[in-house]
């Protein structure tokens, strides 16, 4: 829940509220407030995932972890992969990552957890590949 803050109206705008002062008032400071630290998540211009970044260490050998909108793997020892989490049956996010693979328990569609690609169905194509780069220890996914 987003922190409301708080402002006071004067006499004269109580009197004679603004189209400025309705826009303004305790809803448009709710959103605005939620927009700007709530974490949402954000989209570049162009629609892509938001980037994100997370420690390598934080990534199980063998298996992998959703981080924002990605599912990052380490398929094996120090290789890392990342894709898209949104299943591509009906475009909705997996839930998990077991130790063999990416799962969408929605329908039952399993992934590769080295490619991405489809294991099982009703999914026909694979998973959406991201880019990773590791520095310092740390992957940027996006
Ligand atoms: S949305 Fe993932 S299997 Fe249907």
């Amino acid at each position: 829940m987003c922190p409301q803050p708080e402002r006071s109206t004067t006499a004269a705008e109580i009197a004679t509220p603004s189209r400025r002062l309705v826009l303004t008032g305790a809803g448009g400071f709710a959103l605005a407030a939620c927009l700007a630290g709530c974490g949402a998540p954000t989209a570049t211009a162009t629609g892509a995932a938001a980037r994100v970044t997370v420690a390598a260490t934080e990534i199980p050998l063998g298996s992998g972890k959703i981080v924002g909108s990605f599912v990052v793997t380490q398929p094996t020892a120090g290789t890392f992969e990342a894709f898209s989490y949104l299943c591509t049956h009906q475009n909705l996010p997996v839930q998990q990552v077991s130790d063999t693979a990416i799962v969408c328990g929605r329908h039952g569609s399993t992934y590769s957890i080295a490619d991405g690609s489809v294991l099982t169905g009703p999914a026909t194509k694979g998973l959406t590949k991201a880019t990773v780069t590791a520095s310092g220890g740390n992957l940027t996914i996006g």
